[in-house]
């Protein structure tokens, strides 16, 4: 390792991994169908380099690995996680390391299938983040309804335990399952034997977090490539994706695609090559949703530049499908989900949640659309969490992509606004007070 750079943290290990699309968190371990084993782990990777993930006198050499990586958040939000490990590290007293599995987004599974096949890179990934900001526990969420995930990221993390292997203490918990649930300010309030709704901020879990100690909050996916950049180095890491968007990224392509399913593809991948690696659309297309219900809709024909806020999931809607009554379905889900704690979750989404289920419908009184207009205004900022926010930007997407077909359920529904849904809406009631412990 070069103390002086930080650039290479890689020592004596394996080649790196590399599938045949140049997979490298999947790489090989889908043809198993089953979890890796410790065993099958380190003979692929090696050890984990936790001695070399900080060094005192030496100023922390996997955060500025991951800082020349360019990493970012793969849980949406994007953030750099350089710098996220830069101020935990820099804060006063031992830190806490949360790993985030709960994936709420019903249109994505890549967080429960990436657990399901290289579990012990994603605990590599949390043990070496614990040690580079110093933190002395590590808390991996999932949500209680993946009961059988729970127990398998259990033993897994016995497994461990038994090899000597994590220099930190490593709790698995079993979180509820519901939309805002896994915003990370949710998990500190149940860590901290709360509910597990938002909280307002500040102050942000990085500053006072679990046991009011300074809290990193990563995705598992971003977890499991921060295990591979403190093997094989930021060059290595660059070597896949674009400037702008470096490494590879897990993406769950669903809807009118011959395969569908989770893949991994270069970050900053258009969307056009993320559906030809689930086998390309199934008949014509009449939009794609890109990042799931806190995303976009995309018009076809799709750009071939990457979607603003990632490929995360994709849905492909055929044409022919009514995206108003796919959306008022996905906002009437995030309406029920909200926490109802701060006005736009409590009265703003209910309301445009109605009111794109009436255009949908095609029951649409004269001020119905200046009335949408004017609420999808005052929805983001101004919640305490960006619930409100997301939901604002599916809906005018919406209103965007199709456009043509507002205009028509002006004067009544098409043909396919009582049709099978495309996108896979929970049919989840409002939790009850007491479902959020
Ligand atoms: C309503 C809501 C739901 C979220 N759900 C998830 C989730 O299921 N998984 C996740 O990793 N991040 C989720 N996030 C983002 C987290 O709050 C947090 O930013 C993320 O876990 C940080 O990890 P990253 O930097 O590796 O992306 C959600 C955010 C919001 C506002
Ligand atoms: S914005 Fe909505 S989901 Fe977020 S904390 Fe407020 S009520 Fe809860």
């Amino acid at each position: 390792m070069n103390h002086d750079t930080g650039t290479v943290l890689a020592g004596e290990h394996p080649a790196a991994p590399c599938g045949p699309h140049g997979e490298r968190l999947l790489a090989g371990w889908y043809d198993t169908g089953r979890p890796a084993d410790l065993t099958e782990h380190l003979a692929r990777y090696g050890p984990p380099p936790l001695f070399q993930a900080r060094s005192r006198g030496t100023a922390m050499p996997l955060v500025r690995a991951v800082e020349e990586a360019g990493l970012t958040g793969r849980g949406g939000g994007g953030f750099p996680t350089g710098r996220k490990l830069r101020s935990v590290a820099g804060a006063k007293g031992p830190a806490v390391l949360v790993a985030n599995g709960m994936e709420s987004e019903p249109a994505s599974h890549k967080d429960e299938v990436l657990l399901s096949f290289a579990p012990h890179l994603v605990l590599d990934g949390a043990a070496l983040a614990a040690v580079a900001v110093g933190a002395e526990a590590v808390h991996l969420c999932l949500p209680r309804t993946r009961a059988a995930q729970v127990d398998q990221l259990t033993a897994a993390v016995a497994e461990r335990r038994r090899a000597g292997l994590d220099p930190v203490r490593v709790q698995v918990h079993a979180l509820p399952h519901h939309f805002v649930s896994s915003e990370e300010t949710s998990l500190v309030n149940w860590l901290n034997g709360g509910d597990a709704r938002p909280r307002s901020t500040p102050p942000r879990p990085f500053e006072k977090g679990v046991g009011k100690r300074p809290t990193l909050i990563g995705n598992v996916e971003t977890l499991a490539h921060l295990a591979l950049i403190a093997r094989y180095g930021p060059a290595w890491f660059r070597a896949s994706g674009n400037s702008g968007a470096p490494g590879t990224t897990l993406v769950t392509v669903s809807g009118a695609v011959h395969r569908p399913g989770v893949y991994e593809i270069p970050a900053g991948s258009p969307v056009t090559a993320a559906l030809s690696r689930a086998g390309g659309p199934r008949g014509r297309l009449g939009a794609v949703l890109a990042g799931g219900f806190f995303g976009g809709w995309l018009p076809v024909p799709l750009s071939t530049t990457a979607p603003d806020r990632g490929a995360g999931v994709l849905v492909a809607l055929p044409e022919g499908t009514c995206g108003l009554a796919e959306t008022a379905a996905a906002l009437g889900y995030l309406a029920a989900q909200s926490a109802r704690q701060c006005g736009p979750c409590r009265f703003g989404l209910p309301s445009v949640a109605e009111d794109f289920t009436a255009l949908a419908r095609g029951s649409v009184d004269a001020q119905l659309l200046n009335r949408l207009h004017h609420r999808l205004g005052l929805l983001p900022r101004r919640g305490a969490c960006s619930h409100p926010d997301g939901a604002a930007r599916l809906a005018a997407s919406a209103l965007r992509v199709f456009a043509d077909d507002v205009h028509r359920h002006v004067h009544g529904p098409c043909g396919a606004a009582f049709a099978p849904l495309v996108l896979p809406v929970p049919a989840a009631r409002p939790p009850e007070e007491g479902e959020w412990r």
